[in-house]
């Protein structure tokens, strides 16, 4: 059986971290993760049983955003070397490498001509150059030519996206991520935690929440801004600034003060119990002001069984129908963002639908058979 090498350069588990764990979880193949970074995500790991390694990057190239990689790497390229033997080292002793972030497929590939194993590269990302630097755009899909096996990508919409920048358009496919329904299932049954939290964040008023790490794409602005059009309503904002952006979170807890509604929000930082505080929602919003490239928190939305609203853009478009299974706004709309939140709460019956249906949809098209399915195909033929 093939055994596998699944890499990442976070320390930290975002949604593409946390699909890896799913997929570790899930796979019936031997398996390790090799993390390139220090960090909480090591514990987690560890925690949930998968076997785990740790090369750390060099500061220089560890500390950039994701969104700059490249330029940091590049940067760093001579203490990286003696990483990429190591790399190269550990990937000998598996049958396939498996990468979730653009860097650790940069890295997995200059380590490929050593360790000579194929490479799946799950690309969690649309790499419009509205977003990511040309050159890195660029330089990505030239390395997946020579150095990737198989792309795999999360949305119909990060494929468009990857073809527009001039990606491959051989062994590429889609798979959406998947989301453990047991999981949410058990969480969402917790009675006194969920009471525990609608006391605490709604303290008798409905609760809004919005979930994801704390970056100035993800929205938190504009849920904010909407907020403060509803009044009545308490929010709470999970999540917390895992990749550098702290001082973006103090921006957004001064704009609570500026739109006066301090005593409605909570900043309750990054949680483990996602599905628990959803539950506690009576309505869950996304927000992104770029398109997602997937999404996995609307997913989970559904799967909690709170009706979830969602930015009308990317891999969105992809999991939300609208008015059947949640409810699209438009990108960045706050007043249109706000009669979706009023609309919910003034029509409960409604809204109960709206979830019923998500939470059916959401259990058949992410569930880990059908990801763990896909994989296993493309990793038999690569
Ligand atoms: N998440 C979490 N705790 C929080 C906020 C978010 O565990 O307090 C998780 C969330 O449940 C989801 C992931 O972080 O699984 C975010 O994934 P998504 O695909 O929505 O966005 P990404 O951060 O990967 O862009
Ligand atoms: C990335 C994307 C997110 C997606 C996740 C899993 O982190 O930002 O939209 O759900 O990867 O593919």
């Amino acid at each position: 059986m093939t055994s596998i090498l699944f890499m990442t350069h976070a320390g930290a588990a975002g949604g593409a971290e946390l699909k890896m764990i799913d997929l570790a979880e899930s796979t019936s193949n031997p398996s390790e993760v090799l993390l390139l970074d220090n960090g909480p995500l090591e514990a987690e790991l560890k925690a949930r049983g998968i076997r785990v390694s740790v090369q750390a990057l060099p500061a220089s190239a560890g500390s950039v955003r994701r969104e700059s990689g490249l330029i940091g790497l590049l940067r760093a390229i001579p203490a990286t070397l003696s990483m990429i033997r190591g790399i190269a080292r550990r990937s000998r002793q598996f049958d396939t490498i498996v990468c979730f972030s653009q860097k650790s497929f940069v890295l997995a590939a200059l380590a490929k001509p050593f360790a000579r194993r194929p490479i799946l590269w799950f690309m969690n990302d649309i790499v419009s150059t509205d977003h990511f630097n040309p050159l890195l755009v660029k330089f990505l899909t030239l390395l997946s030519h020579v150095a990737a096996n198989h792309v795999i990508v999360n949305s119909e919409a990060s494929l468009e996206a990857w073809f527009a920048a001039g990606g491959r358009r051989k062994r590429v496919s889609v798979i959406h991520p998947m989301i453990r329904a047991d999981l949410a299932a058990v969480q969402s049954c917790e009675a006194s935690r969920i009471a525990a939290y609608r006391e605490k964040f709604g303290r008798g008023r409905p609760l809004v929440g919005m979930f994801g790490r704390i970056s100035p794409w993800k929205g938190q602005d504009i849920f904010l801004r909407a907020i403060a059009r509803v009044p009545g309503v308490n929010a709470v904002i999970a999540g917390g600034a895992l990749f550098g952006e702290e001082q973006h979170e103090r921006d957004l807890r001064q704009l609570t003060l500026d739109l006066g509604i301090e005593d409605r929000v909570t900043f309750a930082g990054h949680i483990s119990d996602v599905a628990t505080l959803m539950s506690a929602c009576d309505v869950v919003a996304h927000c992104s002001t770029a398109p997602e490239p997937f999404g996995r928190v609307i997913v989970e939305s559904m799967l909690a069984g709170t009706p979830v609203i969602a930015s009308d853009a990317g891999g969105a478009r992809e999991i939300v129908k609208h008015d059947e299974t949640g409810q699209l706004t438009p990108m960045s709309d706050v007043p249109a963002l706000a009669a979706a939140i009023r609309r919910y709460l003034e029509d409960p019956n409604w809204s109960k639908t709206i979830a019923t249906q998500a939470r059916a949809h959401a259990e058949e098209s992410f569930s880990p058979a059908a990801m763990t399915q896909r994989f296993n195909e493309i990793l038999v033929s690569a």
